[in-house]
């Protein structure tokens, strides 16, 4: 038997290499999976029964967002008919407001009877802040290194988190552009507020909180207009602050943030996925009588995916 040639060896390579990388980078970024799930809630009013809300996150607009998640993201959410639509955060990458135009579009094309409600991520403040060396959250230096060689420092270096906020983050001011350009579409930013919205004669509070990575995260302001007699649901970008918020009113509380692991392999997921709570990667969880829900997010800033796909959530109401 004739011995394997060395240009063998590599087309072996070649083909492993492109059949491992066709599938995260050019496949599950654009599938878009929907999961439902119906939500017991003690004490439900009859009226709310039936209530559909559509929940997802981490858009990560860029004018490299890929025109097929585009399409399936419109067509989807709207064929769901929500009665809400909730989005928990990240509608840019890394402060970049790029193709406004298409961003406006796809916002302005989600249909719901009652309203869009959204927090913003750490991606949507003036300023891109994430986790520094020390662990700390911290404004990202100027770098002109590519997302694909940040995408790699992150695998071979481990960070534990300290939580903490360095002053440079906490001065970091809002998007003015991106608040203009959300104004002109249905969504309506909740930056530590709560707002009661009517449905078939009852209510429903929706909370939101500012980013807990930038110091922003204030539930005493947030939830002061929160009317206790009618159910609420909660929305923070970081699941690391569901730990807080279970000491706060509010029935379900959605997040995101941690694209469920991105790279959803063994040792991988925890080098993506920057919480201190790493229970809190992904889908339901119950957290002192309440439900919570971290969504695995739509889009992310290096478009690769694996056993993580793109998601979005239907939560309809059930009387607990
Ligand atoms: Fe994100």
């Amino acid at each position: 038997m004739s011995k394997k040639q060395w240009t063998e060896w590599a087309w072996d390579a070649w083909c492993i290499a492109s059949i491992i990388g066709i599938w995260p980078r050019y496949i599950e970024p654009r599938l878009l999976e929907v999961n439902r799930l119906s939500l017991p809630i003690a004490h439900l009013p009859a009226q709310l029964v039936g209530l559909n809300i559509l929940h997802f996150s981490d858009l990560h607009w860029s004018a490299q967002f890929s025109f097929s998640l585009r399409k399936k993201l419109i067509r989807k959410i709207n064929a769901l008919k929500p009665d809400l639509i909730l989005f928990t955060g990240d509608f840019l990458c890394r402060s970049q407001l790029e193709d406004r135009e298409g961003l406006k579009n796809v916002l302005e094309s989600l249909k719901a009877t009652i309203g869009c409600f959204a927090v913003l991520g750490n991606h949507d403040y003036a300023r891109f802040v994430t986790v520094n060396e020390q662990g700390d959250y911290d404004v990202e230096a100027p770098s002109s290194a590519s997302n694909i060689s940040k995408g790699f420092k992150r695998l071979f270096r481990q960070v534990s988190l300290t939580q903490q906020v360095t002053p440079q983050a906490r001065q970091v001011d809002l998007h003015a552009e991106l608040m203009a350009l959300l104004k002109q579409t249905p969504f309506q930013i909740l930056n530590n507020a709560t707002k009661q919205i009517a449905y078939k004669g009852q209510r429903v509070n929706i909370c939101g909180l500012g980013e807990y990575s930038l110091g922003r995260f204030n539930p005493e302001i947030a939830f002061k207009e929160y009317d206790e007699r009618y159910p609420g649901i909660i929305l923070s970008h970081n699941p690391d602050a569901l730990e807080i918020l279970k000491h706060y009113p509010g029935e379900i509380i959605l997040s995101g943030h941690t694209h469920g692991g991105q790279v959803n392999l063994p040792i991988f997921w925890k080098r993506f996925t920057r919480i201190a709570h790493l229970q809190f990667k992904h889908g339901l969880k119950v957290i002192d009588k309440k439900w919570a829900y971290i969504n695995r997010g739509i889009s992310s800033v290096m478009k690769f995916r694996w056993f993580a796909a793109p998601e979005l959530t239907l939560l309809t109401l059930q009387k607990g």
